[in-house]
Formats: structure tokens, C-alpha cells, sequence
């Protein structure tokens, strides 16, 4: 196999994650030959892992927690999505060597949310839970699909203040702490906070969702997290999890590299079983 057709995710820990599987399965639908491979990079060693890797041939990265900021840092370039969202998940070896940082978290929420739930952004009451890197990289697409307003809370307020007039730009936004929910009723909860990791719930109110709320939880797991509990409890009118987002990413980044957009929902059901299996 031609070293131009070697990918890779870095990240640590990696061992977990689905990029590979994900990633053979689109090479298997488009008929591309391509090999993937998941690398656990020691913590303050990614340039050197991404120089080696490119160095031997490599054509494209993805990366994740904890080097997204690290490989916004080690693009010769970024695309304009990447650049506000301060963070790269995908890197792409260009024809002159150079590489290029692009960021498709954020059109993955979008259109999981949008092309597979079905569920409308635009115009509606949007909340968004957490102010960390994860949100950073949603905010821009999220914005271009127009909500009236978009409410980002977060448990240290300051955070979300300094996101809202990052992008203030991009649409109406407003910031405050979880004390800011009281009283108000949202159609669209996106939760990207990292609390589901931990088993645990942001602090909300009973009353925060109307008949037509949807709530997405940007995490994914076998179970339903403890917000997509909550949100089902509170009588949510539509719940996801986040691995649509995860599927969707991965297709904007295969797209970067091979120039192939592949079917998302075939890969999005199998993948779910296979989830479900424990695997
Ligand atoms: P990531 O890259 O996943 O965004 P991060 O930058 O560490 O990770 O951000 C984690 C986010 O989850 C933050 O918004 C954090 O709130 P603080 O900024 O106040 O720390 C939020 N978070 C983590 N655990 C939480 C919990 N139990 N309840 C509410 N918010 C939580």
C-alpha cells in the first residue's frame, strides 16, 4: 500500500476511540484503499509525533482530546472554521507539503442534528451547556444556522461571557451561569459539557424545556447519559446522544482528505450496534 494512503488518530488516551472502525468503513463503502490506524501520543509529544508521521508519508491526521490546540499551533494553515474554533481535529497533507488545520466538529453536531434528526436550529431558542473546548469548536457552525438567540451557560460564568462576545459577531448571544436558566424555557439543549464523562448533571431546572424541546448530548455512550435521562424525564419531545456527531466529523474529514463524501447513515446504524455489543 502507497505510504499517500496512511491516516491516523493521535490522542491520549485513544484506545477507545471509533475513528478507525469508522474510517474502514468508509474506505469499504467508496471503495478506497486506505489504511487508518489509532496512536496514543504521549502528553507534550505531539509535534514530534505529527512531524514523524508526516515525515514518513502520512497524508492526514485526526485529532482529539487532549491536541486539538496543539495541532491548530502545527497547521501552516487554517481554514476559517478552525481558526475561530481555536482547535483542529483534522490535518491534511497538501500536494506541497504544507499541512492544513480544519476543524468538522462543529458542522458534525450541525448536521446530525439537522440532516439525520431533523430537528430545526434556526429561529428557535437554543442553550448551550458548557464554555470549554468542546463548545469553542461548535459555536460557529451552530450560529450560521441562524437560532434567534443562542444562550451559552456555563458553571464558571466568566467563561461563557468570554465565549458570547467571542462570537458575538456570528448572531444574538447572551452568557450567564446555570442561576441564568431560572425562569426561561429553551427548544434546543446542546449539552457540551464534560460532566456526563463523569456520570454527572449540570444543575437544571425542571421547567427549562417546552412540549417541542430538543436535547442533545454532545457525549455518547452505551447508555443513555445521566442529561439524556434527565432530558427523557422531563418529558423532552426528541434526546440524542452524540454519536451521529462523532460519524458526521469523521465524513467531513474523510471529504478533506480523499474528495469522497460517504453515506453517513449506514456506517451511524452499524456503528450503533456495534456500541450497543460492548465492542
Ligand atoms: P472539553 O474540551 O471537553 O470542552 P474542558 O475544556 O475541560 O473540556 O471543558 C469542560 C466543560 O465542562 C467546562 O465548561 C466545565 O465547566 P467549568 O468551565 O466551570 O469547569 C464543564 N463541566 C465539567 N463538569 C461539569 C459538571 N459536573 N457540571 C457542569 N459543568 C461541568
Amino acid at each position: 500500500m502507497s505510504p499517500a494512503d496512511r491516516y491516523a488518530v493521535f490522542g491520549n488516551p485513544v484506545r477507545h476511540s471509533k475513528s478507525p472502525w469508522i474510517h474502514a468503513a468508509f474506505a469499504e463503502q467508496t471503495q478506497q484503499s486506505l489504511q487508518y490506524r489509532a496512536v496514543l501520543v504521549e502528553e507534550g509529544g505531539f509535534t514530534a509525533a505529527a512531524d514523524a508521521f508526516f515525515a514518513a508519508g502520512g497524508c492526514g491526521l485526526n485529532v482529539t482530546v487532549p491536541f486539538k490546540t496543539d495541532a491548530c499551533g502545527y497547521a501552516d494553515e487554517l481554514t476559517p472554521r478552525a481558526r475561530l474554533a481555536g482547535a483542529v481535529n483534522t490535518l491534511a497533507r497538501r500536494g506541497d507539503g504544507s499541512i492544513i488545520g480544519d476543524n468538522t466538529d462543529g458542522i458534525g453536531l450541525v448536521r446530525d442534528m439537522v440532516a439525520n434528526l431533523g430537528w430545526q436550529i434556526r429561529g428557535r431558542q437554543a442553550l448551550v451547556l458548557g464554555a470549554g473546548g468542546a463548545v469553542r469548536g461548535v459555536l460557529e457552525p451552530l450560529l450560521r444556522e441562524q437560532p434567534a438567540r443562542l444562550l451559552i451557560v456555563n458553571r464558571t460564568a466568566e467563561k461563557a461571557a468570554a465565549l458570547a462576545e467571542a462570537f458575538s459577531d456570528l448572531g444574538c448571544i447572551e452568557a450567564g451561569g446555570f442561576d441564568a436558566l431560572q425562569g426561561r424555557q429553551v427548544d434546543l439543549v446542546i449539552n457540551g459539557t464534560s460532566a456526563s464523562l463523569a456520570g454527572e448533571l449540570p444543575p437544571l431546572p425542571a421547567r427549562l424545556l417546552n412540549e417541542k424541546s430538543c436535547c442533545y448530548d454532545m457525549m455518547y455512550a452505551a447508555e443513555p447519559t445521566p442529561f439524556m435521562r434527565w432530558a427523557a424525564l422531563h418529558t423532552a419531545w426528541a434526546v440524542s446522544d452524540g454519536l451521529g456527531m462523532l460519524v458526521e466529523q469523521a465524513a467531513e474529514s474523510f471529504f478533506l482528505w480523499r474528495q469522497q463524501r460517504p453515506q453517513t447513515g449506514p456506517v451511524l446504524a452499524e456503528l450503533r450496534t456495534v456500541i450497543a455489543g460492548g465492542s
